[in-house]
């Protein structure tokens, strides 16, 4: 499986997905502002792995030299600036308030310990992270046997997460059992991250797939040749609605247009309990050239402007099911039902 991060002494090492596939390229990221950039310039990505490098991130703004009363100044602002990389994805907002808000990291009497203690939470969400993507790989699956064509968006695999992913570890648990469906990815106008990411993993796990673009997804559904579309999330309401890459409210419209069932597959780190609906999620914008060009090259004329927003939300109304650690979860009563065994998730502040 590919290694998405490492934390060092010195720092913490991302792969830069930018440059997949075809460089494997690390890079080493020594400060909070180096992940704060790495972040926002999508080397790392994907919801879950965001958290967890934020998480990181945090312990690398405490520098043992410094006074525990410096050090926490530094932590602080830390938290800001990491939270601020990204506005979508909850993760990343998620991680860094429990990092802030662990006993051990509050209770610390000097820096080092400081450090240690986030350094060790880090590496607990992290452990938490490869655990949950395991549990809803497994629980994806079974819903999901017998399935003869499966659709995916974007990437939702050991790429996107510290573990085998969300919707990608379906795809993959379901092949490990050997089932065999068609797989189809889209392509993910504008950054490719399903024709550069999620064609990558499948290649390396020796799954066939076909790649498509993203305007051919509404007629491959038409050909009946797909039973399940399958999506990770960036977050998801109170209510249910998921904000996801950009795309994702158009597959889900076909979905249901062709009565194919839609499914969402994410770890409690991105329920958001504190948005009762899908209006309130903050949508990213991105820089123009991201549509306006291709491979670094101007393809659009010159003088045309874009719209850029990097997710849409999906109303809850057209999810057939969450796929979560704890299980396959469902919308009754306005409201995404927990078991009554766990707390529901948390809530996260905004930046
Ligand atoms: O902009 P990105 O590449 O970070 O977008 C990623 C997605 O939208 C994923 O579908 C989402 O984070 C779920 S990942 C497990």
């Amino acid at each position: 499986m590919l290694k998405v991060m490492d934390y060092e002494p010195t720092g913490l090492r991302i792969l830069d997905q930018t440059l997949l596939p075809g460089r494997t390229q690390t890079v080493l990221l020594s400060s909070p502002a180096d992940v704060a950039r790495a972040i926002s310039r999508l080397a790392v990505r994907g919801a879950p792995a965001i958290g967890v490098a934020a998480a990181y991130g945090l312990a690398l703004a405490v520098d043992p030299r410094h006074s525990l009363r410096v050090a926490q100044r530094r932590l602080l602002a830390a938290a800001h600036l990491l939270k601020a990389a990204r506005p979508t994805a909850v993760n990343l907002a998620w991680a860094v308030d429990r990092l802030m808000a662990e006993p051990s990291v509050q209770s610390a009497t000097d820096t080092l310990a400081l450090r240690r203690a986030l350094e060790r939470a880090a590496a607990a969400m992290e452990a938490d992270d490869r655990r949950f993507g395991e549990a809803m790989a497994a629980h994806g699956a079974d819903l999901l046997t017998g399935v003869r064509g499966i659709l995916t968006h974007c990437n939702t695999g050991a790429l996107a997460t510290t573990g085998p992913g969300t919707a990608l570890a379906v795809i993959m648990e379901l092949w490990r059992r050997g089932e065999r469906p068609a797989v189809y990815a889209d392509e993910t106008r504008p950054l490719l991250q399903g024709a550069r990411l999620t064609s990558f993993e499948l290649t390396e796990a020796g799954i066939a797939h076909q790649v498509l673009v993203d305007g051919a997804a509404a007629w491959l559904l038409a050909q009946g040749a797909v039973d399940a579309v399958i999506v990770g999330a960036d977050r998801i309401c109170k209510n249910g609605d998921v904000a996801n890459k950009i795309g994702t409210y158009g597959l889900a419209l076909s979905a249901r247009a062709h009565h194919v069932p839609f499914y969402v597959a994410a770890p409690s780190s991105t329920f958001d309990a504190s948005l009762a609906d899908g209006n309130l999620i903050p949508i990213e914008q991105r820089d123009q050239n991201e549509v306006l060009s291709f491979a670094g090259r101007r393809v659009a004329a010159s003088g045309a402007s874009a719209w850029n927003p990097a997710f849409d939300v999906t109303p809850g109304a057209f999810v057939a099911g969450y796929i979560t650690e704890v299980g396959v979860l469902h919308v009754e009563n306005g409201m995404v039902q927990w078991p009554q065994t766990r707390t529901g998730p948390r809530e996260a502040t905004q930046p």
